[in-house]
């Protein structure tokens, strides 16, 4: 995309009812990678996080706990969330909680605009509701219970008995959609991503859309409908109006003109709601709807779906405790193909710690600047006159950054960083292959030792500029260490769409000592 324009990016507002685990974690640094890559290439970015704190699983949490709902999500939202975001290092611009009042007063004022326009009507009803999920359960996710739970209907997500509501509600006419939203679909067909969401999408609007409940009566904990204040808003639609109101729906004019649309990245469990009501209540309301959805997978813990309730939750904090918040960043962004499911181990995250980070990004890194220190008295040379093989490094830069730059585009972080990879891989066995330390011994060769030292060095300003939105610790150090900042400027401030052209590392530059950018971890267990 051309730089300048708008890109506002969002992950889900979470349910603060539970401890944050790997889950939530992954889609926040997927999106804050996503939204530091366009913000560093000029994009006029904003990216938004926030929770979810109204409707029956927040207010029984609270009851269990002998405390308001509002005293309960405000102790998780400030013991627990906020400190997710720098736990993970997620530089968002906002947080929005649906129980502050710049949400409440615009959601209300959204729903009396469909009220007026006639997309909203009373009726009574009777379906089997999951508190866990909070959702009416279709037909499609409704099991048998076992164990405990025989002979009770159960959801088969939560393994947990289903409730039978019986009330008057209020009903969003969400059947009227269903030829606009295929319409969408097919005109744009990036809507949905990857492929098998937008199928899913598409096949289950084309069997037909019931009419969709949007409010409760018979608790309190919510954001009153206007015209009828006995009922609150049920807890999905008044959380999907974050996206808006967060930005000025209502409220701000300039600011929401600016901003929305915008680009929304969930898991797949609630793709549905993002793809298939979220564009028909905005259709209802005459707004734009997002420029897309795009649905992540599933990080699978034993095989299973990893989940709070299951028990098989892992916290951020284990992991980044160990391994540090980069490592974190660049385990699930690249070992995780963004769109399907992924196992997580201890294993493996360990294996890819120390092949691709400490030995192959780390010891890249550390090796060129011993070097530079070692053979040219800590100052970058600058290059003799360039061979195939150089050349070749060079031609690789630019096409690893213009694939990264392209994967980014379509959301796959896990492709742009295997393309940046080829960077660090290419370096290794270029150092492998030119000995540096060889030609140290031979003064006629200085000059060739130059070249290669240079092209190290200006290659390792190519990675940490196109690292920097992954692992914005450990590139910041590589820049300090590069000496870079003093020719070049800082290096979130370096443009990514410009980061393969050869030759902005100026010689002369002066280095500086390394420490090993991924230390050996010692063993725990
Ligand atoms: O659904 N693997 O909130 P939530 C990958 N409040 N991602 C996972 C995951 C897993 N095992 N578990 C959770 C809600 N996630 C609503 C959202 S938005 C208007 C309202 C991530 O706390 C993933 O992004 O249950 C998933 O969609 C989200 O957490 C669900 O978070
Ligand atoms: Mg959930």
């Amino acid at each position: 995309m051309p730089a300048g324009e708008s890109f506002y990016i969002t992950t889900p507002i979470y349910y603060p009812s539970d401890v944050p685990h790997i889950g939530h974690g992954y889609t926040s640094v997927a999106v804050d990678t996503l939204a530091r890559w366009h913000r560093q290439s000029g994009d006029d970015t904003w990216m938004l996080t926030g929770t979810d704190e109204h409707g029956q699983k927040m207010l029984r949490a609270a009851a269990a706990n002998g405390v308001t709902p509002q005293e309960w999500v405000d102790k998780l939202v400030s013991e627990s969330w906020f400190p997710l975001l720098t736990t993970l290092d997620v530089a968002n611009d906002d947080f929005i909680r649906t129980t502050q009042e710049r949400h409440e007063t615009n959601v209300q004022v959204f729903f009396q605009k469909l009220y007026d326009a006639g997309y909203i009507y009373a009726g009574e009803y009777e379906a089997l509701y999951c508190v866990g999920c909070e959702e009416f359960k279709p037909e499609s996710e409704i099991v048998d219970g076992t164990g405990p739970f025989e002979g009770l209907k159960v959801c088969a997500i939560h393994s947990k008995p289903l409730e039978l509501l019986q009330e008057k509600n209020y009903f969003f006419k969400l059947s009227e959609f269903q030829d606009r939203l295929l319409e969408l679909y097919k005109t744009e067909p990036d809507f949905v991503r990857p492929d098998s969401a937008r199928n899913e999408v598409v096949s289950f609007v084309s069997q037909g859309l019931k009419d969709l409940s949007i409010s409760r009566s018979t608790f309190d904990w919510g954001i009153p409908l206007p015209w009828d204040t006995s009922h609150v808003i049920y807890v999905w639609v008044d959380a999907l109006l974050n996206y808006v109101t967060a930005v000025g729906y209502g409220s701000d004019e300039t600011a929401f003109e600016r901003r929305w649309p915008a680009y929304h990245v969930v898991g797949k469990d609630i793709l549905r709601f993002h793809a298939v009501i979220w564009p028909a209540m905005l259709m209802a309301a005459g707004l734009e709807v997002p420029k897309g959805v795009f649905a992540h997978g599933w990080l699978l813990v034993g095989g299973e779906k990893m989940s709070k309730s299951k028990l098989t939750g892992i916290a951020p904090s284990e992991i980044t405790d160990v391994f540090g918040s980069d490592a974190y960043r660049f385990y699930f962004l690249s070992a995780i193909a963004f769109g399907q499911d992924g196992s997580f181990s201890w294993e493996d995250l360990s294996a890819r710690y120390q092949a691709e980070l400490a030995n192959g990004f780390g010891n890249l890194a550390s090796r060129t600047i011993a070097m530079i220190e070692r053979y040219f008295d800590g100052v970058v040379p600058s290059a003799g006159e360039y061979t195939a093989q150089d050349l070749a490094i060079q031609q690789l830069v630019a096409k690893a950054a213009a694939g990264a730059d392209s994967a980014v585009e379509r959301f796959r972080i896990d492709e742009a960083i295997a393309d940046v990879w080829t960077i660090v891989d290419a370096l290794n066995g270029y150092i492998t292959e030119n000995e540096p330390w060889a030609l140290a011994k031979d003064e006629e060769q200085r000059e060739r030792l130059g070249t290669v030292l240079y092209t190290c060095a200006e290659g390792l300003r190519a990675l940490a500029v196109l690292l920097s939105p992954v692992m914005p610790q450990s590139t910041a150090k590589l820049w300090g260490a590069l000496g870079a900042e003093g020719g070049l400027g800082a290096l979130t401030a370096q443009p990514l769409r410009d980061a393969g052209r050869w030759g902005q590392l100026p010689a002369g530059t002066v280095v500086q000592a390394l420490a090993p950018l991924f230390p050996r971890i010692e063993a725990t267990a």
